[in-house]
């Protein structure tokens, strides 16, 4: 199996290949944990796996990690953990490592610089003493010495609850950090939610739904739709979407999906509304995943259904939307923004009047 490289993974093994720590032989628990070679290497053996991303999760599965969703239960002597760039959520998730740790185990990090591995570092020393940290592919990786008393308690508790669900939005929504736009609704979603006609109808997806902001919004302006599918790649966000959605639940019919939408979707859609992903969780620009949305989205139509989108003016989606549809309308452009609908067929959809080419 090749895997591609992925240098805070293969920092954060650095210190068991070097033996400047052991590799136990019990259970390890490694928190938002990736692929990688290191992953593959047979001297770390009994690694389980906790990821709530799909498309780092499923490729952990298909090479026979153990992954889990949720790890409260057990305690273990070493914990991994690949931290995220936002802090709230970066301070939880060490917090619950050191909660998770055996007494005498160790906690060990791993960060890229420009994602905030001073602060991590930091962070980790304030909870636990000192650490020993080493800096190498731009990241470093940092380890607590074996847990005794040592732990900062009131910091623990603090910590722990940072990263907890709550309401945003003057408590229109539920949501928690490290979600996309976690405490605010998104101007290029709200563009898009001020576009939606009224008149959509039928079967409804929203690809890359984040906490249902979009799908509230589809259900609220649009009595005709019936049903949505909401497919979202982030566990986390997809259990709050279905929180968020409750008072819908009643008269339509609602569908939560974890799933990595490049993947594909089932081909039975009216409607698709999309503010897709164009970097990845580290913010490298990965337009190409906004692209296979497109594309996705497309095959998912039914013919005469419309593909309703949000983009950053600069991302360059003309050429794959002038591929996969033949009916393509700039309905806005706002605030850095554009809006756009576009059907593959027909003559009732967003284009009825619009020439094929996209308005600039
Ligand atoms: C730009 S955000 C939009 C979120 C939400 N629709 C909104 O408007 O607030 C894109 C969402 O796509 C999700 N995502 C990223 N990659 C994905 C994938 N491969 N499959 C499904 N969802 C994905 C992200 O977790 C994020 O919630």
């Amino acid at each position: 199996m090749t895997t591609s490289s992925d240098p805070a993974l293969d920092t954060l093994f650095i210190p068991f290949k070097t033996g400047m720590l052991p590799w136990p032989s019990a259970h390890v628990l490694f928190l938002r944990a990736r692929l990688g070679n290191s992953m593959l290497d047979p001297s770390f053996k009994n690694i389980i796996c906790e990821q709530t991303f799909k498309p780092d999760a499923e490729p952990l599965i298909a090479a026979g990690f153990n992954v889990v969703n949720s790890t409260d239960a057990e305690t273990y002597p070493l914990i991994m953990v690949l931290l995220p760039r936002q802090r709230e959520e970066a301070r939880a998730l060490l917090a619950q490592a050191v909660r998770l740790t055996q007494p005498g185990g160790q906690v060990i990090a791993c960060l890229s610089n420009s994602e905030g591995a001073r602060s991590g570092e930091s962070d980790m020393e304030k909870l636990v003493g000192p650490v020993s940290s080493l800096s190498k592919h731009k990241c470093r990786v940092f380890w607590s010495a074996p847990l005794t008393t040592q732990v900062n308690k009131a910091l623990l508790d603090e910590w722990s609850a940072l990263d907890a669900p709550r309401p945003i939005c003057d408590g229109r929504f539920i949501s928690r950090p490290g979600l996309f736009a976690w405490n605010r609704i998104d101007r290029a979603s709200q563009l898009l939610a001020t576009h939606l006609p009224a008149n959509l109808s039928g079967h409804a997806a929203d690809l890359g739904a984040g906490f249902g902001y979009l799908s509230v919004e589809a259900l609220r302006r649009c009595a005709n739709i019936t049903a949505i599918d909401l497919y979202e790649a982030e566990a986390r966000a997809l259990t709050l979407a279905t929180v968020n959605l409750r008072e819908y639940n009643e008269h339509r019919t609602l569908g939560f999906h974890w799933h990595d939408v490049t993947q594909g979707i089932p081909p039975r859609y009216d409607v698709i509304i999309t503010n897709p992903p164009f970097h990845t969780q580290s913010r490298a620009d990965r337009p190409d995943i906004g692209k296979r949305f497109i594309t996705v989205a497309a095959a998912a139509l039914r013919p005469e259904g419309q593909l309703w989108l949000v983009a950053n003016r600069h991302l360059p989606y003309e050429d794959i939307l002038t591929s996969s549809f033949s009916h393509i309308r700039t309905v806005a452009q706002e605030d850095g923004f554009k809006i756009i609908a576009a059907t593959k067929t027909g003559s009732s959809g967003p284009s009825q009047t619009a020439p094929r080419r996209i308005h600039r």
